[in-house]
C-alpha cells in the first residue's frame, strides 16, 4: 500500500477485496461467509429501501512496526453497534459472531492494512430485508449483516489544517431520541444543512447546537479544550456516543487534566475559544483542531487559529497508543 501522501486515496473509496456477510432468516443468523468485494442483490421492496432499516460501525485497525495488526476498541464498537439495532428494532447481530466477522475479515485482507498514518477502516454495516413495502410501522425480520474494510488515510482533506466549523444554532443533525444511534438516516438529515453551509461560508462541517445547545459535528464529537482542562457535552440520547471521545476523556483524566461533561451553550463556547481551543473527536477525524468558528454571519477565531498545543498532544497520545509506541494500558487493542 502506497504511503504517498499525493497518492493517497480519498477516505473511503477504496475498499479491501474481501467482505463478510450473514443473514438473519427463520429467527437465527446463518455462519458468516467471506465474499469478494461486490455488489449485493437486495429485492426492491425490501425493509432498508422504504423505511431506512440500518445501522452501521466504524473503527480502525493499525499496522504496528512488528508487521501484527491491531484492531481499536473492537468490543465499544461492537456493543454500539448492537444498542443501534435494539434502537432501530433490527435483528441484533451477536456480539460474538459479529466480533468473529470483524476478525476473519482483517485477517483475510492483512496485507491491505496500510502503515501509519494511514488504517484498516472497518465498517460493518446491518440492513433490514424483509420485503414488506406495507411495514412503516412494523420492524424487520430479516437481516444482512456485512463487514467491508477500507485502507484510509486522513478524513479531512489537508491533513493537519485547522478546520473552518459553522455554527447552526436552529436547525437539529437528528431526531432527539436517534442521535446516539449510528444510521444513515441521521447522515442524511445532516446532508442537506452541511452543504448549504459549505457553500454559503466555505467551511468544512457544521456544529448542531439546536436551541443554542452544543451538540456534537455531522461525523464527529465536538470537545472544548485548553491546559488541562477539557469541556465537552455529557452523555444523552441527542448525539453519538464515540468511543474516540471516551478514549481521550479517559487518557485526559489520567494526565491530571478536569474533565467536565455537561451541557453548555454556544455563548460559553464563543467565550471560551477567545483563549482556548476546540476539536472535534472520531475514528475518522482521530482529534482535528478547529481554527475558525462562523457563527451568525461573524467569523470567531479559535486562540490562535491554528490547531492548538493540547490538541496536538493529546492526539499524539492516542495514535501512539493505536500504533504500538506508548503502551495499551487498558486493553484497548486486539491483536488479529
Ligand atoms: N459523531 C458522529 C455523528 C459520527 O459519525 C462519529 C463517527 O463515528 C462520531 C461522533 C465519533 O465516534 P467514534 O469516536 O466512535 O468514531
Ligand atoms: C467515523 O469516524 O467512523 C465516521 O463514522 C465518520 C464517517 C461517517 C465517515
Amino acid at each position: 500500500m502506497t504511503t504517498n501522501p499525493q497518492a493517497r486515496p480519498a477516505f473511503g473509496t477504496v475498499l479491501a477485496d474481501q467482505m463478510a456477510i450473514a443473514h438473519f432468516r427463520n429467527g437465527q443468523w446463518t455462519a458468516h461467509e467471506m465474499r469478494p468485494t461486490g455488489p449485493i442483490e437486495i429485492h426492491p421492496a425490501a425493509h432498508v429501501l422504504h423505511y431506512a432499516s440500518t445501522c452501521f460501525e466504524g473503527f480502525k485497525a493499525y499496522r504496528w512496526a512488528d508487521g501484527s495488526v491491531r484492531v481499536f476498541r473492537m468490543d465499544k464498537h461492537v456493543e454500539r453497534m448492537r444498542q443501534s439495532a435494539r434502537l432501530l428494532v433490527l435483528p441484533v447481530p451477536d456480539a460474538e459472531q459479529l466480533s468473529k466477522m470483524v476478525l476473519a475479515t482483517i485477517d483475510r485482507v492483512r496485507d491491505q492494512v496500510p502503515e501509519p498514518p494511514g488504517a484498516l477502516y472497518m465498517r460493518p454495516m446491518l440492513y433490514g430485508t424483509m420485503p414488506n413495502i406495507g411495514a412503516a410501522s412494523a420492524p424487520s425480520n430479516e437481516a444482512t449483516l456485512i463487514v467491508l474494510a477500507s485502507p484510509v488515510w486522513d478524513y479531512f482533506a489537508g491533513g493537519m489544517k485547522p478546520l473552518r466549523i459553522y455554527v447552526e444554532d436552529e436547525k437539529h443533525r437528528t431526531a432527539d431520541h436517534l442521535g446516539m444511534v449510528k444510521t444513515g438516516g441521521n447522515y442524511a438529515a445532516a446532508m442537506g444543512p452541511t452543504l448549504a453551509a459549505r457553500d454559503a461560508h466555505k467551511v468544512d462541517q457544521v456544529l448542531f447546537c439546536p436551541g443554542g445547545s452544543v451538540q456534537e459535528t455531522g461525523a464527529a464529537n465536538f470537545l472544548l479544550l485548553r491546559d488541562k482542562h477539557i469541556l465537552t457535552r455529557s452523555l444523552d440520547s441527542t448525539f453519538l456516543h464515540g468511543v474516540t471521545r471516551d478514549s481521550l476523556l479517559t487518557m485526559a483524566r489520567e494526565m491530571g487534566f478536569k474533565v467536565e461533561e455537561r451541557v453548555f451553550d454556544v455563548a460559553e463556547m464563543l467565550e471560551w475559544v477567545k483563549t482556548g481551543e476546540a476539536a472535534l473527536s472520531g475514528t475518522a477525524a482521530v482529534l482535528a483542531g478547529v481554527g475558525t468558528l462562523v457563527h451568525r454571519g461573524r467569523e470567531h477565531r479559535v486562540g490562535t487559529g491554528e490547531v492548538g498545543p493540547v490538541t496536538k498532544q493529546l492526539r499524539a497520545a492516542l495514535v501512539a497508543i493505536q500504533t504500538g509506541d506508548a503502551p495499551d494500558t487498558h486493553g484497548w487493542l486486539t491483536r488479529v
